[in-house]
């Protein structure tokens, strides 16, 4: 066959399953904002069914025998003349999902997807009744589980946690991570020991009540001039904020609100509006095809942690957006400059729960992840003794202990939907961010200026020439390498934090 025409029918394959990908995420994505509770038993089957029919199509033989036919090269058969470079980006990256999707047997998929069902809600009952040891064949179950997947994507025995990691963040081992994670450690130790002798922020401003009406009206106010083209997205509600593509154009962002609690809602936005950021700003040739995503999680979470905390906790985005947050809370904020609003929106305290941690410390509550999740794999730590394990790493890391499980090792949902691995993605998208972000200020030294003056279109254009664009047609290393010249590293962000922190707490 003519390798045009395998790419042609190739491609043909690929759009069905994306259009299939993106009604899942619609039924996901209308669970999460608009579904009454009764309906969620028939909406898990819903979607059961349309991962199902996914599933096949792309597990087809037909698409191992056009893969097989274009060769590990792509190289015609005449051997005179390649694909396309964009054309050989497809063929790898459509492998590289066929052969995920392949090499699980059925049975492993459906017995996994059960389990998950069960463990989900098991996890939900644990955590309401602060009972872990309810919990632990459910995690027993989930590990095994996983293992057995790494297993079949040939990361056998102690190469477990390579092959998970391996999902979100590829070509990524756990030695390099911890490689990385060592001197991290160290330096954001370091650092919040300083500050925890630092007198605190004046933070009582924050405590007033901001009505939700208005705060609806801020953040609308606050995406679109952010550079968010509404055509192309828009901003609902949900208890757990996230961003969610429904298609090229169809790019859909959650945020929750509470009176008591403005900043959430706020920087919400702003962390889902540079996920979404990142979606809108693919290239238009990549539309409908399995290109058309984030090179991994951690360079998509460093979009989102870029917008938010860079440039969403500067001093800069405040003297532009402080006056239009009173323009709508004028007795709140009453007498308060930029600089408080500044200091208080990048207050440090050691938290007990991840999602509330600051910009300081929120790497550390990976880190312990990270270490308990090594240590699960490698078969050095039980399940039944993860509670004193998390509580101690807790103590240890960042100081406090947690009072019940609840608040320790039941905080989040990952462990209980079998997504190991997938933590350290977090931690890794501030180091991806901070070393893009230094390259971003060399080639536009007034940074501050444009950022001051709202004119957020000019970063977006740099980020989306340098990072959107090219979707995952380059792999994670080789695009910072593309864009920066080096490898990952995390002085950027050491060196980010104690400059911004230093300041700000007078160290
Ligand atoms: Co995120």
């Amino acid at each position: 066959m003519n390798p045009n025409t395998a790419v042609e029918q190739l491609h043909s394959i690929d759009r069905e399953c994306r259009h299939l990908e993106k009604t899942t995420a619609l039924l996901q994505w209308d669970q999460e904002t608009q579904l009454p509770p009764g309906a969620v038993e028939d909406r898990a089957e819903q979607i059961a069914l349309v991962q199902s029919i996914w599933h096949r199509k792309l597990t087809d033989p037909q698409t191992g025998r056009l893969l097989d036919e274009l060769g590990a090269d792509e190289q015609t058969p005449g051997g005179d003349e390649k694909l396309p470079r964009l054309e050989r980006d497809f063929c790898r990256v459509f492998r590289r999902n066929y052969d995920r999707a392949v090499k699980l047997p059925e049975d492993l998929v459906r017995d996994a997807a059960r389990a998950e069902g069960l463990s989900q809600a098991a996890w939900v009952e644990a955590r309401q009744a602060n009972d872990f040891a309810s919990f632990v064949p459910h995690l027993t179950a989930m590990i095994d589980f996983a293992r057995k997947k790494a297993r079949c994507w040939g990361f056998e025995g102690p190469r477990a946690y390579d092959g998970l990691l391996d999902l979100y963040e590829p070509g990524l081992t756990a030695a390099e991570t911890e490689a990385l994670f060592t001197p991290l450690k160290e330096g954001l130790s370091a650092l919040l020991q300083k500050i925890a002798r630092a007198a605190p922020p004046e933070t009582s401003f924050l405590d007033r009540e901001y009505k939700v009406e208005e705060q609806v009206r801020f953040n609308r106010e606050l995406m679109e001039g952010l550079g968010f083209d509404t055509r192309r997205g828009r901003l609902d509600i949900s208890v757990h904020p996230f961003t969610s593509s429904l298609g090229f154009n169809d790019i859909r962002i959650t945020t929750r609100y509470a009176p008591a609690n403005v900043l959430s809602s706020v920087f919400s936005t702003i962390h889902e509006s540079g996920h979404a950021f990142y979606e809108l700003g693919l290239s238009p040739e990549l539309q409908g095809s399995c290109l058309a995503e984030g090179a991994s999680m951690a360079v998509h979470e460093s979009q989102s942690r870029l917008w938010e905390n860079v440039i969403g906790r500067s001093l800069p985005f405040w003297e532009w957006w402080l006056p239009r947050l009173k323009a709508r809370f004028p007795e709140q904020l009453l007498g308060v400059a930029p600089e408080a609003f500044y200091r208080a929106v990048n207050q440090v305290r050691p938290s007990l729960i991840r999602v509330d941690a600051d910009e300081v410390s929120y790497a550390l509550h990976i880190i312990l992840r990270f270490e308990l999740e090594k240590q699960l794999f490698a078969g050095s730590l039980r399940v039944e003794d993860l509670p004193g394990a998390w509580n101690r790493l807790m103590k240890d890391l960042i100081g406090v202990t947690p009072p019940s499980d609840t608040a320790g090792v039941l905080q989040d949902v990952h462990w209980s939907m079998g997504s190991f691995g997938y933590f350290p993605s977090y931690a890794l998208g501030n180091l991806y961010g901070l070393q893009i972000w230094e390259k971003l200020r060399q080639d536009l030294p007034e940074t501050g200026t444009l950022i001051r003056e709202g004119k957020f279109e000019i970063l977006y254009q740099w980020l989306r020439e340098k990072i959107y664009r090219s979707g995952c047609r380059v792999e994670p290393a080789a695009l910072l390498a593309q864009v920066t010249g080096e490898k990952l590293s995390v002085n950027p962000f050491l060196r980010y934090l104690k400059d911004k922190y230093t300041v700000l707490y007078g160290l």
